[in-house]
């Protein structure tokens, strides 16, 4: 059990988050590179500076809660939406045990959050990937489009969430949660440039494209910062 730690905690975990990086990396990379010459990128260079502005707004109205028509149409999707992603994004960065293991890893050690608003931001997400699955079973117009992947990537994700509370809270079989918390974790940063979970990195670059499109392209320079969305 000891060996099977140090090595999720040390050589795993750095291979698991080159490949995370690494593999989102390279998606936008081939991203970019599979834009149409003609249809796509012969109005983005020469309008670069333009195209940067739309794009920054596109992604920052998209970030906030309600900041869109599309958020502000399905209020409890986006309550659960952003309870889920800030708890799976943020948590992993301020986690104590997490400080723990990048204090052995890099030598000093990183802020964290007290273990109260670590269990609060956690049950939130949870929470947020409850109503994520209720709404993807509940709507019919989503229920038919969804596939097992759709599901399987939402298990994957909430995973080491749910593993990573009951491992902190210390609940009977504390060793076998901590193992499945560790593993899942790293499954999820190994899968996530395979599946949809890509959308890591292609949110932005697709937000960026729409964002420029519609600031070049569709009378952009006129609407100002105003997009029809
Ligand atoms: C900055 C990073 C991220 C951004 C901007 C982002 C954005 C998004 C967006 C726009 C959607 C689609 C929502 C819709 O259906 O309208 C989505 C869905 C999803 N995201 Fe993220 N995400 C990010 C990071 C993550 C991370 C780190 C995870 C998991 C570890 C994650 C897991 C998911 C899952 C499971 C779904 C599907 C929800 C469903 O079943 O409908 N996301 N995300
Ligand atoms: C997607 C990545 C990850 C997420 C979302 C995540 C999330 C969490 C959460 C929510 C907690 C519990 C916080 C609390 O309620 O106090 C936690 C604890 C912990 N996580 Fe992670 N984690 C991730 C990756 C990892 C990885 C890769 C490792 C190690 C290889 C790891 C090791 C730990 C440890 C040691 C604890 C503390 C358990 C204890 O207190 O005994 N986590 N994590």
């Amino acid at each position: 059990m000891r060996d099977l730690y140090m090595f999720l905690t040390g050589p795993g975990l750095i291979v698991a988050l080159l490949v995370f990086f690494g593999g989102l990396a390279a998606r936008a990379l081939l991203y970019v590179q599979g834009l149409d010459w003609k249809l796509d990128r012969v109005a983005y260079i020469p309008h670069f500076k333009q195209g940067l502005k739309g794009a920054a707004q596109s992604i920052y109205r998209w970030l906030i809660p309600f900041g869109t028509h599309g958020w502000r149409k399905s209020p409890f999707f986006t309550v659960g939406f952003f309870a889920f992603h800030f708890g799976v994004i943020v948590l992993p960065l301020l986690v104590a045990g997490h400080a723990v293991i990048a204090e052995n890893l890099l030598g000093f050690w990183l802020p964290h959050l007290p273990p109260a608003a670590a269990d609060f931001f956690t049950l939130c997400a949870i929470g947020g990937a409850g109503l994520i699955l209720a709404r993807r079973i509940a709507l019919p117009e989503v229920r038919h489009l969804s596939t097992w992947r759709d599901y399987a990537v939402l298990g994957l994700a909430t995973l080491p969430l749910l593993s990573g509370f009951l491992a902190a809270r210390h609940f009977p079989g504390y060793d076998y949660w901590l193992l499945l918390h560790m593993v899942s974790a790293e499954a999820l940063l190994i899968l996530a440039p395979f599946t949809k979970l890509s959308h890591i990195a292609l949110f932005f670059m697709s937000r960026a494209q729409l964002g420029m499109d519609y600031s070049i392209k569709r009378g952009g320079d006129y609407r100002g910062t105003s997009f029809p969305w």
